[in-house]
């Protein structure tokens, strides 16, 4: 298997190992699904301990913040969702009230996940472009979360960071692409979903900002921005998980509920000796279901967690100088 420079498994052989069966099986599911996940997990869920060794250990924030402080864990691989995004101004999916799928009303569509519906986007693709509208790239900023992450990989400690948001706010922090999985795609992108010609997504943003629904400049079909709707396959990068969460050494799981498949079902593919740390307002998935004694989960808001791990990292003011230079070239880039 070829090793990139950084010791990561590259893209290729992972997808001339796995074949094409095990991308038909990657097709994006939510909680409507109605089964639980394909299994990607190594181990049995519901035993506990830390790989062979049978003495139990209860780690803490502290002792997460010990193994990245000294270099002790350098392999991290990070798993985010909507609530790293919030603190940015934009709505999570699930949460009760404020999250897009309770606030509806002004889309005009039957129920909530028909946003991310295929049969409903060509009965009636407007609501998803109102979607898009809001999200499209440049409106929103990264924010402490982000930066964050960034920082780890500025200290090379970022195997990978998945993302199920299609805000493209972690490429605006300065993670490069290389570093990333957007799982459920981005707007980077787009393709004609009748001649399948893809574009950059940056060709549609005048019709998508004026409110008409993109079409093809080849074949007039409508231009769809590359995000994975339900029951659809996942970007080929997705099949990096097979390599990244066998190499990790620590995982950590920020602001998602955990409901969408296949991406749910990666928080159980670390090795069992493997810690991780989740950081999110509500106990979610195997950390509720299925906890393992290497488990740390600090509840509450997600800046307020990342700022305490941060400070005892010792890294807050290189945070601080981060997220001023990366805000001064933004604030350059809207000028
Ligand atoms: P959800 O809305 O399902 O979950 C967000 C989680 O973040 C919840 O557990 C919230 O409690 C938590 N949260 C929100 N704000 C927070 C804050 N300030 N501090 C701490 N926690 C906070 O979002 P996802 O898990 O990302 O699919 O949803 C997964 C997928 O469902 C999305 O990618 C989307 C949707 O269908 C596509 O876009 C294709
Ligand atoms: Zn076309």
């Amino acid at each position: 298997m070829a090793l990139d420079p950084l010791g990561a498994v590259s893209l290729q052989s992972i997808m001339a190992l796995s074949g094409r069966l095990a991308l038909a099986a990657l097709r994006l599911w939510g909680p409507g699904g109605g089964r639980r996940p394909i299994s990607l997990s190594v181990g049995a869920p519901g035993s506990f301990g830390c790989g062979g060794n049978s003495e139990k250990v209860k780690l803490s924030l502290k002792d997460v913040a010990e193994l990245l402080r000294t270099r002790a864990c350098r392999r991290v691989v990070v798993m985010v969702g909507a609530g790293i995004s919030t603190p940015s101004g934009i709505p999570d999916f699930r949460s009760p009230g404020s999250g897009l799928y309770s606030n509806l009303q002004q889309y005009d569509i039957p129920y909530p996940e028909a946003i991310f519906e295929l049969g409903f986007f060509f009965h009636n693709p407007k609501p998803f472009f109102t979607l898009a509208k809001e999200l499209y790239p440049g409106r929103y900023r990264p924010n402490v979360t982000h930066y964050f992450l960034r920082l780890l990989h500025d200290k090379e400690l970022l195997l990978r960071l998945y993302t199920q948001n299609i805000d493209g706010l972690e490429r605006a922090s300065g993670i490069p692409a290389s570093k990333l999985v957007e799982a459920h795609g981005s707007f980077a992108s787009a393709t004609c979903t009748v001649c399948r010609r893809s574009f950059p997504g940056e060709d549609f943003r005048a019709d998508v900002m004026a409110d008409r629904v993109p079409c093809c400049p080849v074949c007039t079909g409508v231009v769809k921005p590359d995000i994975v709707f339900f029951g659809e396959p996942l970007p080929a990068r997705f099949l990096l998980h097979v390599a990244d969460f066998s190499l990790a050494d620590l995982l950590l799981i920020l602001g998602t509920s955990l409901e969408v498949e296949p991406f749910a079902s990666l928080s159980e593919a670390v090795p069992k000796s493997v810690p991780r740390l989740l950081i999110n307002r509500d106990l979610v998935g195997p950390f509720a279901y299925s906890p393992r004694s290497t488990d740390v989960a600090q509840l509450g808001d997600v800046v307020q967690s990342v700022e305490r791990l941060v400070d005892l990292l010792g890294w807050t003011q290189e945070l601080q100088d981060l997220i001023q230079r990366e805000t001064g070239k933004l604030d350059g880039q809207d000028r």
